[in-house]
């Protein structure tokens, strides 16, 4: 993030001596990006963040990816994918990918291993349910529509708490995700014209301190997963400041920019990772002009894959489709894609779209993971010629 916090007990001066009760000293810990060249934190741990006594293989949940090829759009089906007993970070399944971007689904009644993704930035949208999100920084309560952000190595667990069992889409960058720099002034302030802004955000307000011996972490990194073991709990830190922490942001809270005739895509942006960006669709009036055509016009990315989970509500454009709740759409470069035939007629006179949906536009191709194969229906592709090829 960009704009500054602080928890808890620090020093009036950074690097200083920081005594505890006891007259010892804490540990201060620097967590920054791109060298010490970007946003950080300053934490002061009871014990040493370094120690630990012990290192094993983590066979990660399959990462296998096969390329979308013959090359169609696909309309996956993620409710209908089978789901046993599973936590929201061991549980998760690969639907999409590339080296860019994981993008992953689980549902959970199960609390995690403690757990840090060293490949990047994890934007986890919260579809059903809700959790506590236990952080090195504090903990975060989220429901549905959150998008949870935690930043690269940041240990934390997940323990769904609700009546229903947790759902989220777990987007998994190689990078860092941020509110999209045109959003931000030059020293990092949210402008009049973002759809959202520093109030939307919520954070870690107190710090979060437990016992243990000897726990585990379970650490994602780019060579693959390790287990790590530390001597003392891994949420030992009685104080932070900085700008990068974890945060939670909710899609309602997102206010949708409209026009007389149809907005570009670009215009429901809500975070950006490197060659990707996340985008965000909300109940909102539509295109007011007399003649305005309110569901999109054909549109070939040509420089990108899209990739829309359809959340809540009824999307308008994919009437017809077999789209619904629950579904994933994945339109590939390469194919140009648009309204269901009838929908443009459809929507002509409609004011207002009750539509929820979270966007994932990648700029290099998209693979299958073992459950976008999976959840694959066979069929999308053939949804708007009305016919599929001979037997
Ligand atoms: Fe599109």
């Amino acid at each position: 993030m960009t704009f500054y916090r602080q928890v808890g007990s620090i020093p009036p001066k950074r690097h200083t001596q920081h005594r505890r009760p006891d007259g010892g000293l804490y540990a201060e810990e620097l967590v920054g990006e791109e060298g010490f060249s970007s946003d950080s934190s300053l934490l002061y741990h009871r014990g040493i963040p370094s120690a630990i006594v012990d290192a094993r293989p983590w066979q990660l949940p399959d990462q296998t990816l096969t390329p979308n090829i013959p090359l169609v759009p696909r309309h996956l089906k993620l409710h209908d994918l089978e789901y046993k007993e599973a936590d929201p970070v061991t549980g998760r399944r690969l639907v999409l990918g590339n080296a860019d971007v994981r993008i992953s689904y689980a549902v959970s009644t199960e609390t995690s291993p403690y757990y840090r993704n060293a490949v990047g930035d994890e934007c986890v949208f919260v579809e059903r349910g809700s959790a506590t999100v236990e952080t090195v920084f504090g903990a975060l309560t989220v429901g549905r529509g959150d998008y949870v952000i935690i930043p690269r190595t940041t240990t934390h667990r997940w323990i769904p708490d609700g009546p229903e069992p947790l759902r989220t889409y777990a987007i998994e960058a190689s990078s860092h995700i941020a509110p999209p720099a045109r959003y931000l002034s030059r020293y990092g302030q949210f402008l009049e014209h973002s759809p959202y802004c520093e109030r939307d955000l919520r954070a870690p307000s107190e710090p979060l301190l437990a016992e243990g011996t000897d726990v585990e972490i379970y650490v994602k990194h780019r060579g693959g997963g390790t287990v790590h073991v530390v001597p003392e709990h891994p949420f030992d830190v009685v104080g932070w400041d900085g700008c990068l922490y974890p945060y939670v942001f909710n899609i309602a809270d997102f206010e949708p920019i409209t026009g007389r005739v149809h907005q570009p895509p670009p215009v429901h942006q809500v975070f950006a990772g490197q060659n990707f960006v996340i985008c965000n669709f909300v109940p909102r009036k539509v295109d007011y002009h007399p003649l305005a055509v309110p569901v999109p016009y054909y549109h070939s990315n040509v420089d990108s894959d899209e990739v829309m989970f359809y959340v809540d509500g009824d999307y308008e454009a994919r009437k017809g489709s077999g789209i619904g709740k629950g579904s994933i759409s994945l339109h590939p470069g390469g194919h140009s894609h648009g309204p269901q035939p009838g929908a443009v007629e459809g929507s002509l006179g409609v004011d207002f779209f009750d539509e929820t949906a979270v966007m994932v536009d990648t700029f290099r191709p998209l693979d299958l993971g073992e459950a976008g194969l999976v959840a694959d229906d066979g069929r999308y592709a053939w949804s708007w010629s009305g016919r599929g090829p001979s037997a």
